[in-house]
């Protein structure tokens, strides 16, 4: 069976396009009590970005904290502060910010329309009615948040997304002069989340041309954003982790990802970060591939901070590798059906002392 999957229908891309977003957003605002919600990175507050925002009559700016990945919990918090704080249901929600800021507002875009926590959606298609509309307007690039159909957040139980079709974005706007004057350092961590995406899913095993078209270009330009220093490494960056994620979408991430999931989980780790030093560790699996990373490492004067896990309990080690080995697809594109034979928890929890 083909999945016949969806993709976000209205793309704006190009340097200052972020200025036509109160055009963009302006059809749906269809009587005097339509109001937006701005969920916004609160690194921005106060800065010009916010006041560029196209703010009008009871829209309100929501100012959200992503120092920790986004927890089901916190999406909860934020949803009832909306009903609470808006008489009307807002007509839309607008992400602007890195991925964990875009998956905030895709999970209260969810939220807002579903009743319950967003715990409950944690997993694959469970959610029932369509989102209220949503958009993003990326300010960190890699991630591929802006294409990909799931919100990933930190449960009770289990880091895993609310994976759906009604996840995606309605709208992104892809500004390239947005994403100039990020950190060096979460610059290129979030860039590595991209650049893994693409050898995770062009070295997997669920491989098609579909995401081996989008996954070489994504590469290519990865390659002349962090080998080459190109004079347009925003534009290719930008560009880059939109096709990273579309070539993800038609296949899957790896072993990289799965190891990450369970560094998250127990320490708290962000998503770049996490992968990165994670793939450090996987020349065995990826050997081209993180000699590459290194070299782009080597580049940017980067050194990955190292003996995270030496003072975890054997009961945090044990939890650690049971999230990671709970990710079955990523497996499987990694090593195909007898992935269990190659990875088993005794070689993942060797991993993770490594690290
Ligand atoms: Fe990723």
């Amino acid at each position: 069976m083909y999945r016949n999957f969806k993709i976000v229908p209205n793309i704006i891309f190009g340097r200052g396009c972020f200025n036509q977003l109160g055009d963009i957003l302006q059809p749906r605002r269809t009587s005097v009590d339509s109001t937006m919600v701005f969920v916004l990175d609160d690194v921005f507050k106060g800065k010009p970005l916010e006041g560029r925002l196209p703010v009008e009559g009871k829209d309100i700016i929501l100012h959200v904290n992503v120092d920790d990945e986004p927890k089901t919990q916190y999406i909860d918090q934020l949803v009832a502060q909306i009903q609470k704080t808006m008489p009307v249901k807002p007509s839309g929600i607008i992400g602007i910010g890195g991925g964990a800021t875009m998956d905030i507002a895709k999970a209260i875009s969810l939220l807002l329309n579903n009743p319950g926590s967003a715990a409950d959606y944690q997993g694959w298609d469970l959610i029932k009615n369509p989102a209220v509309y949503h958009a993003a307007v990326p300010t960190l690039s890699g991630t591929g948040a802006e294409i990909s159909r799931t919100t990933v957040l930190t449960g009770p139980e289990k880091k895993l997304g609310i994976n759906s079709d009604y996840t995606l974005y309605d709208q992104i706007v892809l500004d390239p002069e947005l994403i100039a004057g990020v950190p060096k350092e979460q610059w290129f961590y979030t860039g590595m989340d991209c650049y893994i995406h693409d050898i995770e899913s062009l070295e997997g095993t669920y491989l098609n041309e579909f995401s081996k078209a989008y996954g070489e270009k994504s590469l290519e330009l990865c390659r002349q954003v962090f080998l080459e220093d190109h004079p347009e490494k925003d534009d290719k960056l930008m560009m880059a982790s939109y096709f990273g994620g579309m070539s993800i979408a038609y296949s899957q991430v790896g072993a990289c990802h799965a190891l990450s999931y369970g560094l998250a989980f127990v320490l708290g780790t962000h998503h770049g970060i996490g992968c990165s030093i994670t793939f450090d560790y996987l020349e065995d699996v990826y050997p081209e591939g993180v000699r590459e990373f290194r070299r782009m490492m080597e580049k940017h004067d980067i050194t990955l901070p190292r003996n995270l896990t030496k003072d975890l309990t054997p009961e945090q080690m044990d939890t650690m590798a049971n999230v990671a080995l709970g990710l079955v697809p990523l497996w499987e594109n990694c090593f195909g059906k007898d992935w269990q034979d190659i990875m088993t928890k005794e070689r993942v929890l060797e991993l993770y002392r490594k690290m």
